[in-house]
């Protein structure tokens, strides 16, 4: 970007009340043109809650319901207040909901589709005024590290979102390695300046910006959306533990090798006795090798249930239970290595060495679970090998000393787990 040497942000007035089915386009092109002119370059910054409103959006709803709706995951929450992600990938405060500038028991949700709104708008806009024009969305979000709110862009279309300044050098020749400026929020938050809610104006025109305006459409704004990948905060920190929850159905989605790789590194600061490391995780990343295992360890319950008298029905039904394993595309074996643990000459003290060792396992493993889920990942801790440690061991042709602990079964949740209600700790503690 050659750089514009100034800019101008110009409120567009004179809007009547929008309502659902209101053709906006033509309205907002014909109040920008009597009022600032619409030129070539020019970028229309339009608040979403006018599209909204536009496009029915605008529902008569409770407003803790219209957030559940509108959120597919939940990033943080503090009291009653959610930091919810949408459909759309952005995370804000209530998914988006808003009641402001709204009459009692009405609230406005997001467009659904607000590059697509950008779109259409600056079709129309274009098409009325004659001019190239770029158009941006605009929603309010606050900010994770800073105070106060700005206006961010949701919606774009015919401007660059991003310029991306990598590779070039600066005033002193260093070569810029990670500036990628998000002009598309540069903008919104400039151009609330102006059309700040107190004042009812809903649009502005910035102008002198024109060479961030292009002719196609673009990407929008869904490219200012980090992907979860590239996600470091992607719960809210007191979120982190209760992320996890037993994920027993799962979509056909591949589990991210690296994902697991971060896990397992997460898993193995857990502590142990004696300084030890006594954790091991077989990863079953073959078809075989995790056919095998299933295979020999469903012969291994239904040979314990035969021998229990259980008769070929109750067997079918009961086997027919544990099969979160199965449905999960990815399996890990924590296994515990006890090589490190003390030897006495009493069973009662060996028995509590074990205990250590066993309970330092739960950690790490409770660990790997709370990892996968901050990646995004579901899983299942099952009792499974625990039962059949010979047989896991054979399938899995395992190292003399490497006792399996169950088996967790990871994948991408199927659907969100049930909310529960919060445990009150009182009832878990004994004062002395
Ligand atoms: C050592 C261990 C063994 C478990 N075995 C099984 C199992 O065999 N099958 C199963 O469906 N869940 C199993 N679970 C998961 C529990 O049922 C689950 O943690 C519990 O229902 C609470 O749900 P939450 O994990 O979502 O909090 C096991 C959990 C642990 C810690």
């Amino acid at each position: 970007m050659t750089g514009a040497a100034q800019f101008t942000v110009l409120p567009v007035t004179g809007l009547p009340e929008i309502t659902a089915g209101t053709d906006l386009g033509p309205l907002i092109a014909d109040a920008a043109m009597a009022g600032p002119g619409l030129l070539d370059g020019d970028i229309l910054v339009i608040t979403s809650k006018i599209v909204s409103k536009a496009e029915d959006r605008v529902i008569t709803a409770d407003r803790e319901a219209a957030i559940d709706a509108e959120t597919v995951r939940v990033v943080a929450r503090r009291g009653q207040t959610r930091i919810s992600q949408t459909r759309h990938g952005l995370v804000m405060a209530a998914a988006g909901v808003d009641a402001s500038n709204l009459p009692p028991g009405a609230v406005a949700l997001l467009p659904v589709d607000p590059d697509a709104s950008a779109r259409r708008l600056r079709k129309a806009i274009s098409a009325r005024s004659g001019a190239k024009l770029g158009v941006i969305i605009t929603d309010t979000m606050g900010r994770p590290w800073r105070n106060g709110q700005t206006d961010t862009a949701i919606g774009a279309a015919g401007v660059a979102p991003l310029v991306d300044y990598r590779g070039e050098k600066d005033t002193f020749g260093n070569v810029l390695e990670v500036t990628v400026a998000a002009v598309a929020d540069e903008i919104a938050a400039a151009a609330d300046l102006i059309k700040q809610k107190a004042t009812g104006v809903p649009v502005a025109v910035v102008r002198g910006l024109g060479d961030l305006v292009t002719d196609e459409p673009g990407p929008g704004a869904a490219a200012l959306i980090r992907p979860a990948e590239e996600d470091m905060f992607r719960l809210g920190a007191a979120d982190v533990l209760t992320a996890r929850r037993t994920v027993r159905e799962f979509t056909a989605e591949p589990v991210s090798a690296q994902a697991v790789r971060r896990a397992i590194a997460a898993a193995v600061t857990a502590p142990a006795p004696h300084h030890s490391q006594p954790w091991r995780f077989v990863v079953l990343e073959s078809e075989q090798a995790r056919i095998r295992l299933l295979d020999d360890m469903l012969a291994a319950w239904r040979s314990d249930l035969t021998a229990d008298g259980f008769t070929a029905e109750q067997i079918a039904k009961r086997v027919r239970r544990g099969e979160p394993l199965r449905k999960a595309p990815l399996i890990i074996v924590p296994c515990l290595v006890a090589d490190a643990a003390h030897a006495y000459p009493d069973a009662r003290r060996n028995a509590s060495e074990r205990t250590m060792f066993v309970v330092a396992m739960g950690a790490a493993v409770e660990n790997l679970l709370v990892a996968l889920a901050v990646e995004g990942l579901g899983s299942c801790w099952v009792s499974s090998t625990l039962f059949c440690r010979d047989v896991a061991v054979a399938a899995l042709g395992l190292p003399a000393d490497w006792e399996p602990m169950g088996a967790v079964g990871v994948g991408h949740p199927l659907a969100p787990a049930a909310e529960r209600p919060d445990r009150d700790p009182e009832k878990f503690v004994l004062r002395r």
